[in-house]
């Protein structure tokens, strides 16, 4: 495993959309391998293949506080939403930078894993903002087109 760079704004490869992966194999193994450690290196919450320069639907994410909630996310779609909430968003391509986007309560996902299998997820929170902000990156979308203006009562900040 090895950590990659992270591209940050102001690289229009942010801007584009990611294509599906089609081939389960150990050049895909190895950038999540690498995803997960750059991701845990960086203390980020979520990162797209994307922001390590690679165009694929790729995604992997963790928003538990001990690294117990790791998943990998290969080809994801977002299948149902509930809710909303507004809360604050931040990402590691744009560091230092935060803002409160609105997102759905609660989000269910349909991915394959690494080895092509769907899979089925649902998050709330945190998890549920996560999955909204990783998906948007793979169609070329920073968390910046979906901030709202800024309201009282709001804590959290992680950088996705
Ligand atoms: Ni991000």
């Amino acid at each position: 495993m090895a950590t990659r760079n992270i591209v940050k704004i102001g690289d229009s490869i942010l801007n584009k959309k990611s294509r599906p992966v089609e081939k389960f194999d150990a050049r895909l193994h190895q950038l999540l391998d690498d995803m997960r450690e750059t991701m845990y290196q960086a203390e980020g919450v979520g990162l797209a293949a994307v922001q390590v320069g690679v165009l694929r639907r790729v995604v992997v994410m963790d928003c538990s506080q001990d690294k117990t909630d790791y998943l990998e996310l290969i080809n994801p779609e977002i299948t149902e939403t509930e809710g909303e909430q507004r809360e604050q968003e931040g990402c590691l391509s744009l560091p230092g930078e935060s803002g409160i986007t609105l997102r759905p309560a609660v989000v269910r996902v349909k991915a394959q894993d690494r080895d092509g299998n769907w899979c089925l997820y649902k998050g709330e929170g945190l998890k549920a903002r996560c999955f909204c902000h990783e998906i948007d990156h793979l169609d070329g979308i920073l968390f910046t087109e979906r901030e709202i203006p800024y309201t009282e009562g709001l804590e959290n900040s992680v950088s996705e």
